[in-house]
């Protein structure tokens, strides 16, 4: 039997009323938001986007009180989940506490993407009381790798800060947040991918996320990734069969043949992108884009300053959706499945004889 992952954007079926209202040209809001908090980094991942704001050690932080109250509107409008991640650390934000609290009392579910390198006593427990996930960024199954890539010697570090978590947990006696780690996978990494499986299963850890590097533009030898398929196909299996009744492998496969190029991926079938109605992100300063991979002259407009509602539904917005060329957008964009999903929902496919159960 087909079972839904926590990984996986079938989870749309969960939300089947939004997706419903979607589908019969109703005004959704999104469900979920990316959130950024900080504006840099204290490490230096060879591939990361976050990269041109690391050399000057110098954050940029989100202004919290503007960012709770637009938070705020967009949940009455909606929203039931946010993720702090963003292009830096969010950890960092000194009133990364604060905001988590705040969040969770509006009554947002949170998910927090970290290096997990500066976490204290205090952020522990504010994440093990308040949040539904967290996720470890770990590039590396040892600490030569580890460090070739993060370019930091935290390696044992946030083995320690990962074990604190899981001791927290279970301490209080709770499920959750579920604590997984997520592992960028290319070239330079995938030597030493079944030591990092091995390594966090014998941690205890939920799962590992096995994803590949994408190109970016910002890092062009940083973000290679010389992977070939089928020789990354067999790793990311063995990988996989880790997998328990306590401990997941996800290896993001479609993902990887996207960025390899495999053939079944180069075309899209939809011809604008239905994901980023379901999902949204706001970066520090409130700009709100119309996809992360879209800048520049695809901004919809200020959050901070601005009506959210109006402007989501603004001929601006629906104008700027449909004038992406998605055929050009990143292979691997996050919407990606959701958009061809959904696309399938609108268009069945005759051959499959869709109402024979
Ligand atoms: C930019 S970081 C921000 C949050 C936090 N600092 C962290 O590392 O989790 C979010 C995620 O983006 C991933 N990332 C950054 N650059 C990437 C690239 N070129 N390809 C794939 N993933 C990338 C990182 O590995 C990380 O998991
Ligand atoms: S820890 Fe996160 S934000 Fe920092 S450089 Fe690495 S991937 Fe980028
Ligand atoms: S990059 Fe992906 S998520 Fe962004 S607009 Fe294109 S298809 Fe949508």
């Amino acid at each position: 039997m087909k079972k839904i992952d926590r990984l996986s954007f079938d989870k749309i079926i969960y939300n089947i009323e939004r997706l419903d209202d979607y589908l019969r040209g109703k005004k959704i809001y999104p469900i979920h938001i990316d959130a950024g908090l900080v504006l840099g980094c204290n490490h230096d991942c060879l591939w990361c986007y976050a990269a041109n704001k690391i050399y000057n050690n110098k954050f940029d932080f989100v202004d919290s009180e503007k960012f709770i109250a637009t938070l705020r509107k967009m949940h009455a409008l909606g929203a039931k989940s946010i993720t702090l991640v963003g292009s830096g650390e969010p950890t960092l934000h000194p009133d990364f506490a604060k905001i988590v609290v705040e969040l969770k009392h509006i009554g947002y579910e949170i998910g927090l993407f970290t290096n997990g390198s500066v976490l204290d006593k205090k952020m522990i427990d504010i994440i093990v009381d308040n949040l539904t996930f967290v996720r470890i960024s770990f590039n590396g199954g040892n600490k030569e790798t580890y460090e070739k890539v993060h370019k930091r010697e935290h390696f044992d570090k946030v083995i320690d800060n990962i074990k604190t978590l899981l001791q927290k947990r279970k301490e209080k006696k709770q499920d959750f947040p579920t604590i997984g780690v997520q592992h960028g996978t290319n070239h330079l990494t995938i030597g030493s991918l079944i030591d990092a499986v091995k390594l966090f299963k014998q941690i205890g850890v939920d799962y590992l996320e096995v994803k590949p590097i994408l190109f970016i533009s910002q890092k062009p030898d940083g973000s290679r990734n010389d992977l070939n398929w089928s020789s990354a196909k067999s790793i990311l299996e063995e990988a996989e069969s880790f997998s328990d009744e306590n401990f997941a492998v996800y290896p993001k496969y479609e993902q990887f043949m996207k960025v390899l190029g495999q053939e079944e991926y180069k075309k899209r079938n939809y011809d604008y992108c239905h994901g980023c109605f379901f999902s949204t992100s706001l970066e520090i300063d409130g700009s709100l884009y119309v996809c992360v991979n879209h800048k520049d002259d695809f901004l919809i407009g200020n959050v901070f300053d601005d009506d959210f509602e109006e402007m989501w539904w603004s001929k601006k917005h629906l104008d700027l959706i449909k004038s992406i060329a998605v055929n050009r957008c990143p292979k691997a964009c996050r919407m990606d499945p959701l958009s061809r999903f959904i696309q399938e929902i609108k268009e069945p496919n005759k051959q499959i004889h869709p109402n024979f159960l």
